[in-house]
């Protein structure tokens, strides 16, 4: 590893599972020491002892993004403990479920809660740390979905467009103050959070879901978490220190078409 990261403090939400977890383990081996944020507590656990068992450095902290106090005194600890915060990756959240036909309340609150609105508070605390030392990267974790319209998805396309939003947003207002934003918008990556989706669209059959997935990719696979967390070291690291507001599409050329 080069060390792109050496001697810097990483935050990465959403990082007990799929790709926060390859990511904070990435970071963790270009140098940076990692807090790991995450709602699940014994899965955060996990992942840091994981880095620290491969002679990393991490910290997990059990906190939920959608809740102001919580992201509160997660960053209030960070920052007491580790002293800075240089890089953001606001990784954490959840799929959703129906179309506008018969997508329920609960299911866009909580999209918009966690995917938007937990984007919005982790960058807040963050950002005003990162503004105080004149230098930081947030990299917000955006989707395709925010680039095109996906069947039976639409608590989470539109909450994934407005974290394209806000990052636009941020950017012009961080820039001049030393703070870079960007947003991967990834496509499909086989984890966790997609099972359910893939199960669905093949009507419960998951080869057949996955098959029907792939289809729409020209690469002809779906992504790793590794690939997305690759892009995130390229945008957390000063290798991408001329881009800011950009929004990086990692998706085997799904919305090329
Ligand atoms: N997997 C994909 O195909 C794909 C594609 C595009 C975008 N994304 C986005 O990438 C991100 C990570 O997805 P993944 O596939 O690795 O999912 P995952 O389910 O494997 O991991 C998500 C993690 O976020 C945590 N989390 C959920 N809600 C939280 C909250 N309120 N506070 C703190 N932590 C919370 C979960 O506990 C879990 O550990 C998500 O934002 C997702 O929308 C995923």
């Amino acid at each position: 590893m080069t060390g792109k990261l050496a001697g810097q403090v990483a935050v990465v939400t959403g990082a007990g599972s799929g790709i926060g977890r390859a990511t904070a383990a990435l970071f963790a081996r270009e140098g940076a020491t990692v807090a790991i944020v995450d709602l699940a507590a014994p899965a955060a656990e996990q992942a840091a002892e994981e880095i620290t068992g491969a002679g990393g450095s991490a910290r997990a902290i059990a906190a939920d993004i959608a809740d102001p106090g919580q992201v509160d005194s997660a960053f209030g600890d960070i920052l007491g403990e580790l002293g800075r915060v240089d890089v953001l990756y606001n990784n954490a959240g959840v799929n959703s479920a129906g179309s506008v036909l018969d997508a329920t309340d609960e299911d866009w609150d909580r999209c918009f809660a966690v995917n938007a609105k937990g984007t919005f508070l982790c960058s807040r605390v963050a950002a005003r740390a990162m503004v105080a030392a004149g230098r930081g990267s947030i990299i917000n974790q955006g989707s395709v979905a925010a680039v095109v319209g996906v069947a039976n998805f639409a608590s989470y396309c539109a909450s994934k467009g407005a974290v394209v939003a806000l990052t636009r947003s941020m950017s012009v207002d961080l820039a001049p103050r030393g703070v870079r934003v960007n947003v991967i918008c990834p496509g499909t990556v086989y984890t966790p959070l997609m099972e359910p989706m893939l199960r669905a669209r093949g009507n419960g059959d998951m080869a057949a879901g996955l098959a029907l997935t792939t289809a729409k990719y020209p690469i002809g696979r779906l992504g790793t978490p590794e690939e997305i967390a690759a892009v995130a070291l390229f945008l957390a690291c000063d290798d991408s220190s001329f881009l800011t507001g950009s929004v990086i599409t990692a998706d085997g050329g799904m919305t090329a078409q």
